[in-house]
């Protein structure tokens, strides 16, 4: 794909802002206690925008059942669809799509048993759930009778395995609802499978682990969901060679900010993860990205970071000329390739988005793309107008012997705070809260506490910081952090905005970057509420340094494999899930031989599925 991804238009972003405040808000005060007002708090909206797109709480609470109701029913059918051949394989994937991590969130279950509740007395729901029921249950009817007649079940009435088997698919969605802390999705898989086992032996036997797996020490049941990654993972050439493939080439890398590259012919240039890509803005105003990689010999074409080129791209090797559309334009000796057609040997494309002026590039895959996966955060980052900021000074960089994804569970979590960052405790105190969403996006949010520190750079910072203009009360003394996966993550304070992201350079070494945006503003406090936010947080991150330096160490040690996660924790618990599913030996709490990392993970996948 080539050029500005499809970005879902403002209204169905809106919508899907509201329905899933309104999901929360259900969860959160019960179906009664719900009112517009409520969920246009949650959304960060007026109420106004909430009639403006549903006239009326009817109209949105049936609204938000159809969205539950879809989700649920588009999420098992595209799993039978896409299972194997057998009705075996095809009911186990339905189970699969049944807890779902997405479809069985913990608001959704407590929604749902919500809109049951209330279907008895509405009609529109009755019919929506009583519809939505019967189709599931001919479904999973039709493969029970599949699989008695292929499989020789004789005497096996399927109607009373498909009733016994929604029934306790119900029952276990009650479990969620009722005790969704001690909830494990596996444990509920399993229990239909067992069940299943017990009447269709042949087809449901229990997995057994392959040998592979086996030796790798692996327990054949997964370790989460309290538990972190394997130390192991955090220093594994093969793992981090599946990681590049499997996670960084197919998510969103931040390249920069389109304010760095405002003109036609100014480019950007990113490296992560064995990829190269170049971002260039075209004579027609337009950012495209390339794979920075000369279709000659490999050569790369541009090798500054940034900078402006006046006409063409030429390659520093043998001069093979490229347009800023990617178009090869000139090849010198041209006819010394006999046969070369120009029009076949452009630059490669490379997925592009522009997201509130943030450009970010993905080199392979599919997927949601940027403001999709942020969507819940659009209202709230408006007021901040990013879009419209421009650099404030110069990009920061340091290389780390660090993983990756410790960098990134330190960020991921605030529980170290009191301990590790006695600034910010004096700044925040226990003011920090956590949250999950969809696609591996999470917040925290923090604010300031009114007593003065005694410390000068934070005691000025909490006296000088200014007014911002536009920015909503809750927000003018927030430091809002944006997780984003694998490696983004985007500090908003209500001074400026600042951009912290993980690069990749092998098996426990990291290149971070960090760059501050913002408006123009030349206020006296608020360039000191700068200098002092800067210095605050240069300090924080030499106290990160230390403290992931400290844990890599002990990764690396006998005597530690796996850890615990607190609730403070939750978004490394997302995190880590999130990598557990792309790359399921990450189950293991052992490293698989070596040489065996990549066919361990197609074992796990094979033997347990994604979560
Ligand atoms: Fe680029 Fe030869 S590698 S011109």
């Amino acid at each position: 794909m080539h050029g500005v991804t499809n970005t879902p238009s403002r209204k169905d972003v809106r919508r899907r802002q509201l329905i899933e405040a309104t999901v929360a808000e259900i969860a959160r005060r019960g179906f009664a206690r719900t009112t517009l007002a409520h969920v246009a708090s949650k959304a960060g909206l007026s109420s106004g925008i909430v009639n403006f797109y549903f006239t009326d709480k009817d109209t949105l609470l049936l609204a938000t059942l159809e969205s539950l109701a879809d989700e649920y029913t588009a999420a098992w059918k595209r799993a039978v669809a896409g299972a194997g051949p057998s009705a075996a394989d095809r009911l186990a994937a339905l189970i699969e799509a049944e807890f779902d991590p997405e479809v069985s969130r913990r608001d959704k279950v407590a929604a749902w048993d919500a809109f049951w509740a209330e279907a008895r007395a509405r009609r529109p729901y009755r019919e929506l759930c009583a519809g939505l029921d019967a189709e599931h249950h001919e479904t999973v009817l039709g493969l029970c009778r599949r699989i008695v007649a292929e499989g020789g079940y004789d005497g096996v009435d399927a109607a009373t395995v498909a009733r016994g088997l929604t029934a306790m698919t119900n029952g276990l969605w009650q479990e969620l609802s009722n005790d969704p802390k001690r909830f494990d999705r596996e444990e509920a898989k399993r229990t239909c499978r067992a069940f299943l086992a017990g009447v269709f032996p042949r087809d449901f036997a229990p997995p057994r682990p392959e040998r592979s797996t086996a030796e790798a020490g692996a327990a054949a049941e997964p370790r989460y969901p309290a538990e972190t990654l394997p130390a192991w993972t955090y220093d594994n050439a093969e793992f981090y060679a599946l990681e590049r493939e499997h996670i960084f080439r197919r998510s969103w890398q931040l390249v920069g900010h389109a304010s760095e590259a405002p003109e036609p012919g100014d480019f950007v240039t990113l490296d992560v993860a064995g990829e190269r890509a170049i971002v260039v803005r075209g004579a027609d105003r337009v950012l495209r990205a390339f794979h920075n990689v000369c279709r000659h010999r490999a050569s790369r074409v541009v090798a500054e970071e940034r900078g402006r080129c006046e006409r063409f791209f030429v390659c520093p090797y043998h001069g093979w000329t490229y347009a800023f559309d990617g178009t090869l334009k000139a090849v010198p000796g041209e006819r010394s390739f006999p046969g070369l057609k120009k029009a076949d040997y452009g630059l490669r494309p490379v997925d592009l988005e522009v997201w509130h002026g943030f450009v970010f590039v993905r080199f392979a895959g599919s997927g949601p793309g940027v403001a999709e996966m942020m969507a819940p955060y659009a209202a709230e980052l408006e007021p901040y107008r990013v879009a419209g900021m421009r650099p404030l000074g110069r990009e920061w960089r340091k290389t780390i012997d660090v993983d990756w994804k410790n960098v990134m569970d330190n960020f991921l979590e605030g529980y170290h705070i009191p301990v590790g960052h006695p600034g910010l405790y004096r700044l925040f105190g226990n003011n920090y809260e956590v949250e999950t969403q969809a696609h591996g996006v999470g917040r925290a949010y923090s604010w300031l506490r009114d007593k003065p520190s005694p410390k000068w750079s934070e005691r000025h910072y909490q006296k000088l910081l200014p007014e911002v203009e536009g920015l909503p009360e809750e927000r003018r003394r927030a430091w809002v952090y944006y997780n984003l996966f694998p490696a983004t993550t985007l500090n908003v304070y209500p001074d400026q905005f600042s951009t912290f992201v993980m690069y990749p350079l092998g098996p426990g070494r990291t290149l971070l970057r960090a760059r501050n945006y913002g408006h123009a503003d030349e206020r006296r406090e608020m360039r000191a509420a700068r200098y002092l936010n800067d210095r605050i947080n240069a300090l924080v991150q030499k106290e990160d340094n230390v403290l992931t330096d400290r844990v890599q160490g002990g990764l690396a040690s006998s005597s530690y494999s796996v850890g615990l996660l607190s609730d403070k924790e939750l978004c490394i618990r997302q995190f880590h899930d999130m990598v557990r599913r792309v790359l399921p030996v990450a189950r293991s709490p052992e490293p698989p031989p070596f040489g065996r990392v990549a066919e361990a993970n197609r074992e796990y996948a094979a033997a347990n599925g994604g979560d």
